[in-house]
């Protein structure tokens, strides 16, 4: 085992019904006190991988260690792992503090300590005025916020979040959010958190793994995933793209079809004559200048026309044609403000600003 394996799954592979495998052999170290985000689209395995380290689902294969122990057969009660799940799932005929005694009791905690764990994490979540309702007479965050009490409330090794604030409206959400990353500091617990919410993972993690179709295409921080996607399911899942078909040259370039040769800083891994997916994304094009024509284009510069552009405030992002592609740049509103729609302005990439990957790749 790794210095800094804490959690630990091996090869796991669940299917429900033997034929399709819902999660298809998944490897993940997840260190003590870290922050992991497990990111995907719907149907990805994100909520059946979460349901086998808390021990509601057992892995048609492979197994899960925490602190070097086998937790693969073990009883959830038995793993000291909360959970939280995203519709709160709170007992409705309980109390807000007998809603987050009840782990405890499973637990068989002394009564003199259970009341001493409740108040604790009544106010950890700030709640404690509301103790004695019941989960039908709070508002959704605060619903939430119990579950969130119940799942810490036995001092788990870690505490699992399956999309937690997705029914929460926008401005709660981000409070939560808030909440959640100031309890993890706070506590130095290990969490899994899934969502499907890109700006949310990009956030809140320490690291961020992104799911399709039951395997991990690629485990990093947040910035990496962005900046350097491993392939193209990634690429397009985060964040907002252009991907162009190209063949690598000599020299340091890349033949964009259709488009000419562009200079790119970073290569390895590539052999020249090979197949590639040559991702730039909108705000790292440069807006060279206002009135190019096509002719004397330099390496790596091109002309688009505007056919449309959307103004966020801050940036504004255009959309363009080039011959045959679609080409969205978004530039700051500071800067750009003035180009318009039907006009044609210049394009340059940056060497550094252009990343390479492999079409195939897994
Ligand atoms: N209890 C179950 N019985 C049978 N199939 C299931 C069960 N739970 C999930 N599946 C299937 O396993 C696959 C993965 O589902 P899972 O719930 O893990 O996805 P997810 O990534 O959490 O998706 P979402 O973002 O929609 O919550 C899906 O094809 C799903 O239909
Ligand atoms: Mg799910």
């Amino acid at each position: 085992m790794s210095d800094t394996s804490y959690l630990r799954l091996s090869q796991i592979v669940k299917s429900y019904d033997g034929r399709i495998n819902a999660v298809d052999g998944i490897d993940l170290d997840i260190a003590k006190g870290e922050f992991l985000t497990l990111l995907g689209p719907s149907g990805s395995g994100k909520t059946t991988t979460l349901m086998m380290i808390a021990g509601f689902e057992q892995p048609t294969s492979g197994q899960i260690n925490l602190q070097g122990r086998d937790l693969t057969r073990v009883k959830p009660y038995r793993r000291n792992v909360g959970m939280v799940f995203q519709n709160y799932a709170l007992f409705p005929h309980m109390t807000v503090a007998r809603n987050i005694a009840f782990p405890l009791k499973m637990r068989r905690f002394a009564a003199n300590e259970i009341e001493e764990r409740v108040n604790k994490a009544l106010d950890r979540v700030e709640l404690r005025d509301h103790a004695d309702k019941h989960p039908r007479a709070l508002s959704g965050g605060q619903q939430q916020r119990v579950a969130l009490a119940r799942g810490l409330v036995f001092d788990p090794d870690v505490l699992l979040l399956d999309e937690p604030l997705g029914a929460l409206d926008k401005n709660l959400r981000e409070q939560m959010q808030v909440e959640l990353k100031r309890i993890h500091r706070d506590i130095g617990i290990t969490m899994v958190y899934v969502t499907h919410d890109q700006t949310e993972a990009m956030t809140m993690s320490d690291r961020v793994a992104v799911f399709s179709a039951g395997r991990i295409e690629q485990i990093d921080e947040p910035l990496t995933v962005y900046n350097h996607p491993k392939t193209r399911f990634v690429a397009e899942f985060i964040g907002d793209n252009n991907i162009f078909a190209g063949t690598v040259a000599e020299g340091g370039r890349v033949e964009l079809a259709g488009m000419g040769p562009i200079a790119v800083a970073d290569m390895s891994g590539f052999a020249a004559g090979a197949s590639v997916e040559v991702l730039i994304r909108p705000e790292w094009l440069q807006i060279a200048q206002t009135t190019g024509t096509a002719t004397d284009a330099a390496a790596g510069a091109f002309d688009i026309q505007i056919t449309d552009s959307i103004n966020y405030g801050d940036t504004i992002l255009f959309i363009g044609r080039h011959q045959d592609h679609t080409i969205r740049v978004r530039a700051s509103a500071v800067h750009a403000g003035s180009l318009r729609e039907g006009q044609t302005i210049r394009l340059e990439t940056a060497p550094d600003q252009v990343r390479l990957i492999h079409p195939n790749e897994p």
